[in-house]
């Protein structure tokens, strides 16, 4: 995917990226051989954005989080591409210009975020930590002003900082990990499933931190999650993974509206609606083991729009307008797979009308594996 055509509605001409990936590999050196879980990622993110990263569990998503940082440890391996944040090279830097400039140019809420939290150190020194390694030059008093400015930007009183983890709930927590994230305030935070932990009403709060830190101190901000319905109000742009790779991703409105990879189309089909009730839509099928992937486009042993071509070319990265791209062989069948949805929609419509004229109440196989 070229790093130009990705991510840019919305941005104002001249506009450099604040984060640009560019063909990113990690792979993975297991006992039963290697496995790729980032494949030639490539996007961009432009200051302010919100760009939201779903796919299955496995799909790679805290893999690209963790080579963003820096952060792949044995067996694993960042195999090549090249991450800049702003004018400034990551994938070049050595360990040492890396460990600084992790945290003040780009910062991470990982993935279990509040288990990262050392239980025996009470939230002022894990605070600290952190401003002292990046501004070793603030006073006792600076630092100290400083740690109750970051817990009063994530909404935590100041007495917080004397606690220990154990003594704050699940929310509050999530709250440390974002304050330390935010600390020195970097051009781009990655948040890791950063509400997964938590019941709606706290995952609510939680985010709507989030989007007015990012908002405040103009943040880009990489989501990764699993919630589409949270996806949708939250980010700004979409970004869907499928065994390793990039299958889709463009402006949010435009992939809810109309998603050129069926994967897409699937998830957001699988989305509850009132109009819905007691139907559940999932995905048939398992997401194929990275060890053993098939031939062409890896979504072709659950698509239900498969064709020959699919078993033997892996689809290419096609353009769409206002920086929507999709990877599938659909983009190339003409009406694409806007054509298919509505050919599959015309035929149960059909289906159906016949049942109800021959009274049967007959209805049409669920094709995306739903059940009543
Ligand atoms: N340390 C490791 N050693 C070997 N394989 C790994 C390691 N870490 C991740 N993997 C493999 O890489 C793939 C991607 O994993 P990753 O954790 O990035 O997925 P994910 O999309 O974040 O999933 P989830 O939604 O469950 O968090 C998986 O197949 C996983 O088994
Ligand atoms: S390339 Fe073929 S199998 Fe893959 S998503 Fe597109 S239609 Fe389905
Ligand atoms: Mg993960």
């Amino acid at each position: 995917m070229s790093a130009d055509s990705t991510g840019r509605s919305g941005v104002a001409s001249g506009t450099k990226p604040v984060l640009s990936v560019t063909d990113l590999c990690v792979d993975y050196y297991t006992d039963a051989g290697r496995l790729r879980a980032c494949d030639h990622v490539s996007f961009n993110l432009y200051p302010g954005q919100r760009l939201g990263l779903v796919g299955e569990s496995g799909s790679g998503k805290s893999t690209i989080a963790l080579a963003l940082m820096r952060m792949i440890k044995p067996p694993g391996r960042i195999s090549g591409g090249r991450v800049m944040v702003g004018d400034d090279d990551l994938t070049a830097m050595s360990d040492n210009e890396m460990r600084s400039a992790r945290m003040r140019l780009i910062g991470m809420v990982p993935q279990a975020a509040m288990s990262a939290l050392n239980p025996v150190i009470r939230i002022r020194a894990q605070i600290q930590d952190v401003l002292q390694v990046h501004e070793p030059n603030l006073t006792y008093s600076q630092v100290q002003a400083r740690i109750i400015e970051v817990l009063e930007a994530v909404e935590l009183r100041p007495e917080v900082a004397s606690l220990y983890p154990h003594e704050l709930s699940g929310g509050m927590k999530q709250r440390v990990c974002i304050a330390i994230a935010v600390a020195l305030r970097p051009k781009v935070i990655i948040a890791d499933e950063p509400t997964s932990a938590l019941d709606v009403i706290v995952q609510r709060q939680v985010m709507e931190t989030i989007g007015r830190l990012q908002r405040e101190m103009n943040i880009a901000v990489v989501l990764i999650g699993h919630d589409m319905g949270l996806m949708a109000q939250f980010v700004d742009h979409l970004a869907v993974m499928y065994a390793g790779k990039l299958a889709e991703i463009g402006p949010t409105p435009t992939l809810f509206a109309k998603p050129n990879h069926p994967y897409t189309h699937m998830l957001i089909s699988s989305l509850p609606t009132l109009g819905q009730k007691g139907v559940f839509r999932g995905i048939p099928g398992i997401t194929p083991s990275l060890l053993a992937l098939p031939t062409g486009c890896y979504f072709r042993t659950r698509c239900p729009y498969v064709m020959d071509v699919c078993s033997s070319q892996a689809p290419t990265q096609v353009a769409f307008d206002g920086g929507h791209v999709a990877s599938c062989h659909l983009s190339a069948v003409p009406g694409g797979l806007t054509g298919r949805v509505e050919a599959e929609r015309d035929a149960e419509a059909t289906l159906h009308s016949a049942s109800a004229e021959k009274g049967t109440g007959e209805a049409g196989p669920n094709k995306t594996g739903g059940f009543s």
